[in-house]
């Protein structure tokens, strides 16, 4: 089987979020048990302002149909580059993606947003039309993506090699849906393949929700989340067509790229350590600690989140927290990009209490790597998380996360107080800084008072195998091939 992935990002091109590692890894291990030098697996992307290309890349140029062109058509230019494990097939269209941003700027989403993923997903459909060798199945990766399965239904139904095409849409986040208002729906779609759409695209297109009803197969990023977005709290709207697709909507826990992440060989890292000797992560703890102006010498625990400044993470939760944390003796580093608003709370109190908070306001991958390595414990307080990463790091690196039990979250951390022998963090249940604070305080008091058993709880978690090959990608394999069978069957 020939697997196209289609996605907004994928790390090293593009990321602003956890998407960007799940497609880099999900193609390199689906490359491995189910690709080959005959079928590699590609990972579709738009070349965003930036991106460079190796020169020897192949490059092609396609004429696309563009319903904002004078006649109807545009040109595209395509760039094959070999990645580590599959090929990356660059999008190129300057006036669509050589911008500031991926999707927006200060002043918000970009109008033409319709347009600039409706033309990436049609020049992927144009370049499968016309490639070699024909692929079997498209693997679609949130809203931006979704165009792909209007386009196939509408615009490419009597293509031989494209209307065949299998679909499966993965969705890593509900909140965002790719909302197309009516007076946009020009720029995406031509007046006949409009009247095709049918009765959904009357008022303006929701894309998650026309992927979702389009795919033959549609799965989100952990079992728990699958449950979640079932009901109104979680669905965003979404959750009676998803209970409407019955077995077809199912739940698929992102694994972790055990080699990209290994305190045993990360570069970024002042020592390396590994559960059987742990002994480096010391060495992390007090190099981290002098890089950011904290005392070294304070034994004090140190507690880190990393993430998009997003309200979806809970970034008010620990500001609401935070003061009380720092009374307790602990002291907070964060760092995130994104909306700054978010965190005006903690900005003040980093100003006041230099010594005991930093905030970070930027995306930095390998200061990143060094709070995981060197911190005491975790905080991902968010309010929903489809699958989340950095507890899974985290864990990896021996820094126990405090989780709010929602989505991956409650399916991959293990509260060591409800399972003293298999505990592997901290699990706390409601939104609420008092919440997040009591989680905390247990952790802190572990931490304090039971070498011993703190040293096995972090190695119970620096043990857990995450790794794509061992679970996850044969899942999605299984999926592919379910797909494409309903496909054929019609
Ligand atoms: C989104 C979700 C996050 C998930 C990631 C990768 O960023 O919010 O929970 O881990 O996608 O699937």
């Amino acid at each position: 089987m020939r697997v196209a992935v289609i996605s907004s990002e994928c790390e090293p091109w593009a990321k602003t979020g956890g998407l960007a590692d799940v497609v880099d890894a999900l193609a390199r291990s689906l490359g491995r048990i189910a690709g080959g030098p005959e079928r590699p697996v590609d990972v579709f992307l738009p070349r965003y302002r930036g991106v460079a290309l190796p020169e020897t890349a192949p490059t092609r140029r396609l004429r696309v149909p563009d319903p904002r062109a004078a006649d109807g058509t545009t040109e595209v230019a395509l760039h094959d580059v070999p990645a580590d494990g599959y090929r990356i097939r660059l999008v190129d269209h300057p006036a669509a993606f050589d911008r500031d941003g991926f999707y927006g700027d200060v002043a918000g989403d970009y109008p033409d947003n319709p347009w600039r993923f409706g033309l990436f997903c049609r020049a992927v459909l144009e370049a499968l039309r016309t490639d070699e060798r024909p692929t079997d199945l498209l693997s679609l990766h949130d809203w931006e993506a979704c165009p792909a399965a209007v386009l196939r239904d509408v615009a490419y139904a009597d293509e031989p090699r494209i209307g065949r095409i299998a679909v499966t849409l993965t969705v890593h986040n509900f909140a965002y849906h790719g909302w197309m208002p009516r007076d946009r729906l020009a720029q995406f779609l031509f007046p006949s393949e409009r009247a095709r759409a049918g009765p959904a695209a009357a008022d303006g297109l929701d894309l998650l929700r026309a992927g979702i009803e389009r795919a033959e197969l549609v799965n989100t990023v952990s079992r728990g989340h699958a449950r979640e977005v079932l009901t109104a709290e979680f669905g965003m709207g979404l959750d009676e067509l998803l209970r409407g697709r019955g077995d077809r909507f199912l739940g698929i826990r992102n694994g972790l790229d055990m080699a990209v992440w290994n305190p045993a060989a990360d570069a970024a890292l002042a020592a390396p350590y590994s559960a059987a000797d742990p002994a480096g992560k010391a060495t992390c703890r007090r190099g981290l600690l002098g890089e950011l102006g904290l005392d070294a010498d304070d034994p004090g625990p140190v507690l880190a989140m990393i993430g998009r400044l997003d309200p979806q993470k809970g970034f008010d939760l620990l500001a609401g927290a935070a003061g009380r944390l720092l009374d307790a003796g602990a002291r907070l580093i964060v760092l995130g990009s994104g909306d700054a608003g978010l965190v005006a709370d903690l900005r003040e109190l980093a100003g006041s209490r230099p010594t005991e908070l930093v905030l970070l306001e930027r995306f930095d991958r390998a200061l990143a790597r060094r709070i995981y390595a060197g911190a005491d414990l975790f905080l991902m307080p968010s309010r929903f998380e489809p699958c989340g990463q950095g507890q899974m790091i985290a864990l990896r690196y021996g820094t126990p996360p405090v989780v709010r039990r929602t989505g991956g979250l409650g399916d991959t951390v293990v509260d060591a107080d409800e399972h003293p022998a298999n505990g592997t963090g901290f699990v706390f249940d409601d939104a609420t800084p008092g919440a997040l604070l009591v989680a905390c305080s247990r952790a802190i008091q572990r931490f304090r008072s039971e070498p011993p058993g703190w040293a096995a709880l972090v190695e119970r978690g620096m043990s857990l195998d995450w790794a794509w090959e061992a679970g996850p990608a044969p899942e999605y394999a299984r999926v592919f091939e379910r797909a494409a069978a309903l496909r054929r069957a019609g």
